[in-house]
């Protein structure tokens, strides 16, 4: 290609990407697949590091992430972060309102906003482009974050046409939204990192790494609330964030103005009932003088603006009595402590028990029995105990002290150095952490067995399986025996263990469920060792030629393989049939489409059986209906409109033939 087409080319996939980046993340819209969107992406990606003379300052590749940087740089903030006062109760509102009637006798209006509960950010904009993301940091100098703040979809990289200054910097908060929060922590927990405690945490976890490419990932959204400059178009805050609203910012629609404090008290009601229903936390409400004239007169104080105030939701609390604690014990064999309390209503649900997390708070609580607690729900789900009532204390009640034996099979608990959680350390054979060790068999990256939670604990409680490799002699017989279970679902049951055979070495090795060997490093240990038995004779200096395995990886599998009953599960699994060692062939169809569903539709160029076929091959699943679990729909000609909408509907890539022969490298 000559230089102009190239030029031609890059300023093409950039408005492409830009329109399709607006139409998913403005309007929600979204017009292509994912999969076409990163395919588009690559190229762009690629045409800019061969000629970065072309690519666009405000380039959509920007919101993928670049390299790691190793820190941030610590920039002063042109005009100092404040912070506001903030209140709880509806009487020092009345204060605020009125002295501010003392120091100006003209009408006036407040304006009402969302208090969003993340982190300030200034973004500063010139000439329409973002220049630079500075964290709040002490409020008068903060961090650098621009390349992290550039992957968040809703944050303009170029402004749309408008009248906005050439300079100003534009302030607001991010946030990471619920329903992107809890599968986000759903994810990590599964991946067997600790979850964050609440969005904020994790809004400000992400703005925080080094990597962009990962923040990239991470489900954020920044909602713009404060303007600065010097020639700003409008002389009041409500005018210019509606004007921002239209330059391209997230400024939102729940800002409200108001001639007096009964509006202020009537938003603050409608707020505090349906801030439940938002996607994103908030932790109170925001009151702002409009006008900068009279911004101006009421002045600041050394902290904050004396214009404005927060006003506080109260997280709900209640008291109630404490029945008992009891234990939980995780599939990690870590015990959690749980409050068993008299039930109580607070916030729309009945509270019965609360998490006490461990022995350290139960300390810090000075928990006795029978006590009455104050129960809280802020911004976590999950209520938690923040207090005691020690008038209501009865004198002879004992205080509450950790076990000191797993509830679930009786080993002495352990707890290891800075760490606050005890362990059991029984990990093959206390039964929570053998019910533990089978789900992670079972999984869709592991052994890809069609099992649900509850039925893992019905066999276990009946005694049909009490390790990994029962699951190989369950029969027919045995499956009829459990609720709901008919001829479909047992053949169903029956044929996917029969197919998990087939499953590589790699992954059955991920699959034991040996402490710290992941998905990369069984793959890893998989190729250098080739077959179970090499691995399993292996001295700890072989282990730790292997690339990435160090002495932590290296002592945990020789542990788990110096105990016989683990040796004796690899040995029945292997009489089983299971895979346990590399094999070499897998050349022509390689596992490219593992675990994806498809849905295949339409007419194509070739019979559809063929496709069909292909998808088996490649490790994929052809699946007759599409849900949410769906991940392609291959859409031919003359496919039914119904199908494409519902996929449409929930988001699932919608791939042409051609996308799918890419998809196998074809
Ligand atoms: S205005 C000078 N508006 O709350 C006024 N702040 O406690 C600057 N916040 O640091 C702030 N929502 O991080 C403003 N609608 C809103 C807000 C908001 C959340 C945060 C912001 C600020 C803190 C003050």
């Amino acid at each position: 290609m000559e230089a102009k087409e190239i030029k031609a080319r890059i300023d093409f996939l950039t408005d492409e990407l830009k329109r399709h980046n607006y139409n998913y993340y403005q309007l929600s819209k979204p017009q292509i697949s994912d999969f076409e969107f990163d395919t588009l992406m690559l190229e762009l990606q690629n045409l800019e590091k061969s000629f970065p003379q072309f690519a666009h300052i405000d380039s959509p590749t920007q919101r993928v992430g670049g390299d790691i940087q190793t820190s941030f740089k610590t920039v002063k903030h042109r005009y100092p972060m404040l912070s506001l006062g903030n209140t709880y109760s509806r009487e020092d509102l009345i204060e605020f309102d009125n002295r501010i009637r003392k120091q100006i006798n003209v009408d006036f209006e407040y304006v009402c906003e969302l208090k969003f509960d993340g982190l300030s950010i200034g973004l500063h904009y010139e000439n329409g482009i973002l220049i630079q993301g500075l964290t709040r940091g002490d409020g008068t100098q903060g961090d650098d974050v621009t390349t992290n703040v550039k992957t968040i979809r809703s944050i303009p990289l170029q402004l749309k046409e408008g009248a906005f200054p050439d300079d100003f910097e534009i302030r607001g908060e991010i946030v990471m939204t619920r329903s992107g929060f809890a599968k986000f922590n759903h994810q990590r927990i599964a991946q067997g990192k600790s979850p964050f405690a609440n969005p904020r945490n994790a809004a400000s976890g992400s703005l925080k790494m080094l990597d962009a490419k990962l923040v990239a990932k991470r489900p954020l959204d920044c909602y713009l609330y404060y303007l600065l400059g010097d020639n700003l178009p409008y002389q009041s805050h409500y005018e210019n964030m509606s004007e921002a609203r239209k330059w391209g910012f997230k400024v939102s629609n729940s800002m409200k103005k108001y001639s007096g404090i009964e509006g202020v008290f009537h938003y603050i009601d409608y707020w505090d009932k349906e801030r439940n229903e938002l996607d994103f936390d908030i932790d109170g409400i925001v009151i702002k003088v409009n006008d900068y004239a009279l911004q101006q007169q009421l002045g600041y104080t050394a902290k904050s603006p004396r214009w404005a105030i927060a006003y506080k939701f109260k997280a709900a609390q209640v008291v109630t009595k404490l029945l008992n604690v009891s234990y939980q014990v995780g599939r990690t064999g870590a015990v959690t402590p749980v409050a068993n309390l008299e039930p109580v209503h607070l916030a729309g649900t009945t509270v019965k028990r609360a998490s006490l997390h461990n022995a350290d708070i139960i300390e810090a609580l000075d928990l006795h029995e029978h006590d009455y607690v104050k129960v809280e729900k802020g911004g976590e789900i999950i209520p938690k105990i923040v207090g005691v009532d020690l008038k209501k204390r009865d004198s002879n009640a004992a205080k509450i002290s950790f076990i000191t034996h797993c509830p679930e099979c009786g080993t002495a608990l352990v707890r290891n150095e800075g760490e606050a959680a005890f362990y059991c350390p029984n990990e093959y054979h206390c039964p929570p952490q053998i019910k533990g060790k089978i789900e992670h068999f079972v999984g869709r990256k592991m052994m890809d067995i069609n099992i649900g939670e509850a039925t893992i604990a019905a066999l276990f409680d009946k005694q049909m399986i009490a390790n990994v490799a029962d699951l190989y002699t369950l029969k027919p017989e045995d499956l009829f025996q459990l609720d709901g279970f008919r001829s479909k679902s047992v053949f169903k049951l029956l044929s996917s263990i029969e197919d998990s055979k087939k499953v590589p070495f790699p992954r059955v090795l991920f699959a034991l469920g040996i402490r710290f060997v992941g998905e990369t490093v069984a793959s890893k240990l998989a190729s250098y060792f080739e077959n179970i038995d090499s691995l399993m004779n292996a001295t700890t200096m072989e282990l730790l030629m292997v690339d990435d395995i160090g002495e932590r990886i290296a002592f945990s599998l020789q542990e788990y393989f110096a105990d016989s009953s683990n040796r004796e599960i690899i040995n029945r699994l292997r009489t089983y049939g299971l895979q346990f060692e590399i094999i070499k062939n897998t050349v022509e169809f390689p596992d490219l489409l593992h675990g994806k569903s498809f849905v295949v539709s339409g007419k194509f160029s070739r019979p559809r059986d063929e496709i069909k076929k292909l998808i088996t091959q490649y490790g994929g699943k052809n699946v007759s209906a599409i849900s949410s679990k769906t991940n392609f729909l291959l859409a031919g000609d003359k496919m039914g409109p119904a199908k494409l909408k519902k996929a449409e509907a929930l988001n699932i890539d919608i791939i042409s033939e051609d996308d799918f022969f890419k998809l196998i490298n074809k």
